[in-house]
């Protein structure tokens, strides 16, 4: 059992959310006489006003298309390799292995379809079922267009963690890709990578790792942790909507991508089909600066580690204590792994007897924002059973997000689960 805890954690007076706040425009915004309080940012964050400064920017001093002589194509230029070279202090690894896309999803498609030029009949691939689908669908779909046969690692239904036990038995000789999320997007398990990658590279397999949820709360290091690619989306974390992919040269190198003709050849620019989104790059570098505004150290990468850090310190006690104030109401069930087992700030819960999409109404009557359904990891839903009565109630902390937030969230869902 959960200590419930009874008072909001302290201030450590170590980070100042107030200054913090005043950096996200949008947090002025209020409703039914509220300040509204965000607590959906694993549907998208607020965007820093940094960032939104250099969208703006690039815009207003005037846009254009790449390698060109004239000044706003230098520009151009530039601000999309500035942010591969702060993109790849974020995630890891080098800016030529940095590679930008529309989302998430549909980079992985992309990056999918290459890889399984490769596959022959009688390979297999892994996925798991704590995965959101779209680290699931573009392997799946490949693999079936190749006759490869899905393996999956299954998840605990009481522990909510993935089952790694029998590891050995699922990736195997025969295995060329596994696919694993980082963190659930739907409970907050910070899933064992860097065990299962390992696993995966002793049979020579290939490994892709889905870090959207993860990376706006940990520090992430994609070759600490053993992926090959590693994917993660900027709106996520203070900035646009935009997908990053960081591939490991190797890897990259080798990939086939499918590509127009006139399109160079070599990393990254072989994925990014088409004309890339020039601002969204442009505010996808300012989120990575504000977030490095956040820590202390020489390098860049330093500071975005000792930010993460401070984030994560910041977020994970209030997500204890809302955890722990919802277990301790009659009415409620959360949904989240064992106290010891790392988690994001993310609170998934249903209220008995209240459809998931009528609590977050209820919740708004005070302005505040959580979000209901399965969230696309659409498999655990089903394994849990609840997908047919509206999934989850999530709700999920950014580093903007206050105690008195949390406490009104607590407030308003205990009037109907006591
Ligand atoms: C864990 C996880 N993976 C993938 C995605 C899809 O990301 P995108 O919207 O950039 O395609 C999401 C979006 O919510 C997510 O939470």
């Amino acid at each position: 059992m959960a200590e419930v805890l009874t008072q909001v954690p302290a201030d450590d007076g170590r980070y100042d959310v107030i200054a913090v706040r005043k950096r996200f425009p949008a947090l002025r915004r209020t409703e039914n006489g509220y300040p509204v309080a965000f607590l959906d940012g694993p549907g998208g964050s607020q965007v820093v006003d940094i960032a939104i400064d250099a969208m703006a920017g690039y815009l207003l001093r005037g846009s254009a298309n790449t390698h060109g002589v004239h000044g706003t194509s230098v520009e151009t230029d530039e601000i999309i390799s500035n942010c591969r070279a702060a993109m790849a202090d974020f995630l890891g690894g080098t800016p030529d292995e940095i590679a930008f896309g529309a989302n998430m999803t549909t980079l992985t498609y992309a990056i999918a379809r290459a890889i399984a030029r490769d596959w022959r009949e009688g390979d297999e691939i892994v996925v798991t079922e704590l995965d959101h689908r779209a680290n699931v669908d573009p392997w799946t779909s490949a693999a079936e267009e190749r006759g490869v046969k899905v393996r999956w690692i299954r998840v605990d239904p009481e522990l909510l963690v993935l089952k790694t036990r029998d590891l050995s038995d699922i990736i195997t000789s025969k295995t060329k890709l596994v696919a694993v999320g980082l963190a659930s997007n739907a409970v907050g398990t910070i899933n064992d990578v860097k065990m299962i990658a390992k696993a995966a590279h002793e049979v020579g397999a290939r490994v892709a790792v889905d870090a959207v949820h993860a990376a706006p709360h940990i520090f992430v290091d994609r070759d600490e942790i053993g992926a090959d690619i590693l994917v993660c989306s900027p709106y996520k974390f203070f900035g646009p909507h935009l997908g990053v992919a960081s591939i490991r040269r190797d890897l990259f190198d080798r990939l086939e991508t499918y590509k127009v003709l006139p399109q160079y050849n070599d990393p990254p620019d072989k994925i990014e089909t088409g004309t890339l989104n020039h601002e969204g790059i442009a505010g996808a570098e300012g989120a990575i600066q504000f977030i490095a505004s956040l820590g202390q150290g020489d390098s860049r990468r330093e500071r975005i580690r000792s930010a993460m850090e401070t984030i994560e310190s910041y977020e994970d006690p209030l997500a204890n204590w809302v955890r722990a104030q919802l277990r301790a109401m009659p009415k409620v069930k959360v949904y989240a792994a064992p106290d010891g087992v790392r988690k994001t700030p993310t609170i998934a819960f249903r209220v008995d007897g209240w459809a998931p999409r009528d609590v977050c109404r209820h919740v708004l009557k005070k302005a505040v924002y959580v979000a209901s359904g399965d969230f696309y990891a659409t498999t655990l839903a089903m394994v849990l059973g609840i997908r047919e009565s509206g999934s989850w109630v999530r709700a999920g902390l950014a580093p903007y997000n206050t105690r008195e937030e949390v406490e009104r969230l607590v407030e308003l869902v205990s009037e109907i689960a006591e």
